[in-house]
């Protein structure tokens, strides 16, 4: 039995926005920015939804794969950044793309969300209950961050990526004697530190409620913490993972994780005692993306064919909630 990637996609939104272009917006420079983070571009939205951009990644994904909409079994989209809290994005992606028979939620781990869905859709697969899944990442951040903060403004960008993975009954052993699909999944969460990387909603409004607090509707973040959180938890739960799946580090390729920041992903190599040259990044040109970021630079490396039959990949990231989590794959599409 195979639970496997089959096809990748992505969707960005056209208009580049440079680290110049922020210091025209807030008090910041193009050297902080990419001294401290690594970004030195975002694509920002001008009109772009997170269920239009989540759509078209997934139509790229089924065309690699050669499927069709009308086959899909499950729909899971993960955002933390929807433009209707109902219906969920999931079904707007549903209805746009014509995959009429597929179930279809959403699911909001922040930037492990990605990671979330894809163990989520794993685990109903192995059941049985599903043959096979359409797994996305969609964000439109640049909603919900306070452009006039230049802690966080900086940081994020729009996108959304996506991948089909499908069951086969059959093994598929690759060359280098591995076998093809996904190995090994870890999820954990800290809701103790949830609000040092928080975002209101509308608050309580109805004729009964007490005077509430004023909700604080845009993206605040205790960078520090956030930064102290990934460096300790991304190596951690990467270990775990591959003690669970009797594997170390030497067994992997690539290291493909969230794009928060180089110097966390740096650092994750450091403490992993990896070579860098094993982890990806592509948030130079995209920036934060929270849930899309994984899937982005995944279709990223496939369509670069940098991704060959039989290599073992991590994916790996952390996020608001505090969530984290690693998925371990070998690849065989
Ligand atoms: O997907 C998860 C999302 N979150 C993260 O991954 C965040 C993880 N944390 C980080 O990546 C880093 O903590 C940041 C990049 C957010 C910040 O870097 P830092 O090295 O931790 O900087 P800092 O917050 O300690 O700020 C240092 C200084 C401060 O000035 P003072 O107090 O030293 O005078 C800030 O006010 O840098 C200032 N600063 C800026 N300066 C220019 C903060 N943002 C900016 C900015 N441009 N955009």
């Amino acid at each position: 039995m195979a639970i496997k990637i089959t096809g990748t996609g992505s969707a960005l939104p056209e208009k580049i926005v440079t680290n110049f272009d922020m210091a025209e917006i807030v008090e910041t420079s193009d050297e902080w920015i990419r001294e401290r983070t690594g970004i030195a571009e975002r694509r920002i939205s001008t009109g772009d939804t997170v269920s239009s951009l989540a759509a078209k990644a997934c139509e790229k994904a089924l065309a690699m794969a050669g499927r069709d909409a009308a086959d899909v079994d499950l729909i899971l989209v993960a955002t933390c950044s929807p433009e209707l809290l109902l219906p969920c994005c999931a079904c707007q992606v549903q209805s746009a793309i014509g995959a009429h028979k597929a179930v279809a939620f959403d699911l909001n781990a922040a930037c492990s969300g990605f990671l979330f869905a894809l163990n989520t859709a794993y685990a109903y697969m192995q059941t049985g209950l599903y043959k096979n899944a359409l797994i996305v990442g969609s964000e439109v951040l640049s909603k919900l961050v306070d452009w006039t903060d230049r802690s966080t403004c900086v940081l994020f960008g729009d996108g959304a990526g996506a991948v089909f993975m499908e069951f086969s009954q059959e093994d598929e052993i690759c060359e280098n004697g591995r076998k093809a699909g996904i190995e090994c999944m870890v999820m954990g969460a800290d809701g103790t530190k949830g609000m040092v990387l928080a975002c209101g909603e509308r608050g309580l409004e109805n004729p009964y409620a007490k005077e509430q607090e004023a909700v604080h509707p845009y993206v605040h973040m205790d960078g520090q913490e956030v930064y102290k959180f990934a460096t300790r938890q991304v190596p951690a739960c990467i270990k775990d993972a591959l003690d669970k799946a009797n594997l170390t580090v030497e067994d992997v390729d690539l290291f493909v994780l969230h794009q928060a920041n180089v110097r966390i992903i740096e650092s994750v190599a450091k403490r992993l005692k990896s070579d860098l040259s094993k982890f990806p990044m592509n948030l130079d040109k995209i920036g934060n993306m929270s849930s899309a970021t994984i899937p982005v630079l995944l279709d990223e490396l496939n369509r670069d064919k940098k991704l060959k039959k039989g290599d073992r990949l991590v994916l790996s990231g952390f996020g608001a909630g505090l969530t984290y989590g690693a998925s371990i794959l070998v690849w065989g599409a």
